[in-house]
């Protein structure tokens, strides 16, 4: 692949599934994975598979049924049954990958492993190494990596490349990171790790501050190749990074980031909704790029320029993410252009007399309704009974 696309790891079914109340049963998550390989990502991350049987099973379905057409990748701890199992489960596919985790922030090594930093080290160095054996794609992620402290996080991802892994994730796992840190932090790597070409490096953001999105195209800026992220911004607590948002910013922003990614976009809203629909994770109404509102204009202002040309208030086509068109929503703060024109996409022309009428009870009915649908134009055209 050229420097200059980015691979997109998707993983809205391990770390979007991961949010509270989210969790899908093996039919969806065959459905979701079958969208997300219409939407052309280049990972997908099936599951946990030593987490549960069931868990186990949906990577190994996955695997089997769609690992010809795209890279499926199940989660393992450092540790050999993790490993095992992952491979048990992915051995199948035609393109899979071990991702391989460990953390190497001081607070995750003395609370939660209470492992000393060579311990950390000779473990990466034998895991990634007995996953290496099984499969050529491994994945390595220090954990917590944002609090890690850098010349250690440097000495880990050196080890775990010498030991085979061809991508190296910097997760941003509690959404510490602000994005000239986290530039800061892939910069050192790209420059300090003696071996850091022979791997692709990859962003893992989470949104606890809101900054998911800004942090993973900062690590685009500073060199990373691959970007994790999940629909809709599921994931633990605040989210992961949006794939909706990052694909949209690098293709609107061609001009700056010069880089591509293989995503269909006009599969984004269908696939948002799948994942919505069977996640029962509502999309908030002003969510980029997919929300319900992210085409739609109120305004009178906004409606008027956009009635004259569309790029005055839009800077992304909305046919281009998968919606029908622009949404001129016709509501109290609309001005006459707006409504004039949907006058006559509804086939109506009334004089200059009828139509001031007309507009005046538009008004009057904007200022009782948050929305005023395109029934009730036509109830107070025919109200006026001058229908052409
Ligand atoms: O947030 C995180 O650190 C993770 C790792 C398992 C990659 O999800
Ligand atoms: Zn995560």
């Amino acid at each position: 692949m050229s420097d200059n696309v980015i691979r997109i790891f998707d993983t809205t079914l391990r770390d979007g599934e991961q949010s509270p109340g989210c969790s899908m049963n093996m039919a969806e998550k065959l459905e979701v994975a079958n969208a997300l390989v219409e939407l052309g990502v280049d990972i997908i991350e099936a599951g946990f598979p030593i987490a549960s049987p069931d868990d186990f099973k949906a990577v190994k379905t996955i695997a089997e049924q769609l690992g010809d057409r795209t890279t499926i990748c199940g989660l393992a701890r450092c540790r050999a049954e993790d490993i095992d199992r992952a491979w048990e489960a992915l051995k199948h596919a035609q393109n899979s990958r071990i991702h391989v985790f460990l953390a190497t922030s001081a607070i995750h090594m003395q609370y939660k492993l209470k492992m000393a930093e060579e311990e950390i080290v000779r473990r990466t160095a034998e895991m990634v190494g007995r996953a290496r054996g099984y499969c050529d794609n491994i994945e390595f992620s220090p954990e917590d990596a944002s609090r890690t402290e850098l010349d250690f996080l440097c000495k880990v991802v050196e080890t775990a490349i010498t030991a085979g892994a061809t991508t190296v994730n910097i997760p941003d796992t509690v959404g510490y990171a602000t994005p000239s840190h986290y530039y800061n932090m892939i910069r050192t790597l790209k420059t300090q790790v003696p071996n850091i070409d022979q791997a692709i490096i990859s962003t893992h953001c989470h949104n606890d501050l809101g900054l998911a999105v800004a942090n993973s195209l900062a690590a685009v800026e500073a060199g990373a190749r691959q970007v994790e992220c999940t629909m809709n911004g599921l994931g633990e607590r605040a989210g992961n990074a949006a794939l909706e948002e990052i694909v949209m910013a690098l293709k609107t922003r061609s001009d700056y980031y010069n880089i591509t990614t293989n995503i269909k976009t006009q599969r984004l809203v269908p696939t948002s909704r799948l994942v919505s629909s069977v996640t029962g994770m509502k999309v908030q109404r002003n969510k980029a790029i997919v929300g319900q509102n992210a085409f739609a204009h109120e305004a009178g202002i906004h409606q008027h320029g956009m009635l004259q040309e569309r790029t005055t208030y839009e800077i992304m086509r909305p046919e281009d993410v998968g919606f029908l068109g622009t949404n001129l929503v016709l509501g109290k703060h609309s001005g006459r252009h707006a409504f004039q024109d949907r006058l006559t996409s509804l086939g109506y022309t009334p004089d200059e007399e009828t139509f001031q009428k007309v507009f005046d009870d538009f008004i009057t009915l904007a200022d009782k309704k948050k929305e005023v649908y395109d029934a009730d134009i036509v109830a107070l055209m025919e109200q006026r009974s001058h229908k052409v």
